[in-house]
This record gives structure tokens, C-alpha cells and sequence, in this order.
């Protein structure tokens, strides 16, 4: 089973949309495992885009990661890593298609008010930057116990 890591940016957050976001992957049908309120330290941001360092936007970046709080998560599913950056659309707001998150909701590219993980390598680097192990809920999901 797939992991990834998901985390709604303060823009998502300072403008009330967590819930409907994370309803989309909920709807999808994916499992959440782990979830976290935290505002990102200076040193957790620049690990968790170490990638980006040395482009002209990366302080930029760092400095709207830090800038209120965040809500991390880790979601679980086949394919999930790509199927989550097909629910979120594509990076440039201007790019992203209605029916995405980013495509109804973000109006301006740095302010896209979620981030994806977009690869394996990348997931397990970035849910260990945010979580720890025991922080991970490992279940099963059975609907049908409840209806
Ligand atoms: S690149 O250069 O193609 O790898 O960059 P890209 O994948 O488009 O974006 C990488 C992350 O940087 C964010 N971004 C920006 N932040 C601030 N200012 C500007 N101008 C800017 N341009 C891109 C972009 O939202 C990506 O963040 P994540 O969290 O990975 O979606």
C-alpha cells in the first residue's frame, strides 16, 4: 500500500478550506493514517524543500511555509501519490482545471494551498520530516461495520 504525504499550506488554512480539501481525498476513498497542526520551523521548511534551494523563489517559498501553521497529513492508497497531484492540479494556478483543488480554489501560484509529495523517495523523505513512526496509525478501514 502507497503513502504520501499531503500538507494544506497556511493559505489553506487562514481561508477556512481544510475541511473541503481534505474531503476530496476522503471522497476518493483514501486512508488517512496521520495528521498533524504544527507551524513549520525554519529548519523543517528548508529540509522539506532542499530540492528548490538556489531558485529564485525558494526564500520566498520558505518564508509562506513558515509564515502561520500547516496541516500535515499522510494518506494511504494504490497509487496514491499520483492520483493525490491528479486531485490537487497542477502547480501554476493558471494551469490547474475546475475539478481540482487547485483549479477551484487557488487564485494565485504561490499561494496553491496544498503540497504532494511526487514520488516514493520523496513521500518516505517527507513523512519522516514531519512524523515520527508512532505518530502513524496503522488500520483497517471498514465501512461497512457502520452502516
Ligand atoms: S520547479 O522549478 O519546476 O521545480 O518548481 P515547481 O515544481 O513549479 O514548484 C516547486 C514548489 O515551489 C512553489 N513555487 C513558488 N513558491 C513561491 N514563489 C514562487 N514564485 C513559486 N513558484 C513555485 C510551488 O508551489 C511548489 O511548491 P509545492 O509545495 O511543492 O507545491
Amino acid at each position: 500500500m502507497e503513502r504520501t504525504f499531503l500538507m494544506i499550506k497556511p493559505d489553506g488554512v487562514q481561508r477556512g478550506l481544510m475541511g473541503r480539501i481534505i474531503s476530496r481525498f476522503e471522497d476518493k476513498g483514501f486512508k488517512l493514517i496521520g495528521g498533524k497542526f504544527l507551524i513549520p520551523t525554519e529548519e523543517q521548511a528548508k529540509r522539506h524543500y532542499a530540492e528548490h534551494e538556489g531558485k529564485v523563489f525558494y526564500g520566498e517559498l520558505i518564508d509562506f511555509i513558515t509564515s502561520g501553521p500547516v496541516f500535515a497529513m499522510v494518506w494511504e492508497g494504490d497509487d496514491v501519490i499520483t492520483l493525490s497531484r491528479t486531485l490537487m492540479g497542477k502547480t501554476k494556478v493558471t494551469e490547474a482545471l475546475p475539478g481540482t483543488i487547485r483549479g477551484d480554489f487557488a487564485a494565485h501560484t504561490p499561494f496553491n494551498l496544498i503540497h504532494g509529495s511526487d514520488a516514493p523517495e520523496s513521500a518516505e523523505r517527507e513523512i519522516a520530516n514531519f512524523f515520527t513512526p508512532d505518530e502513524l496509525s496503522v488500520y483497517e478501514k471498514n465501512i461497512s461495520v457502520w452502516l
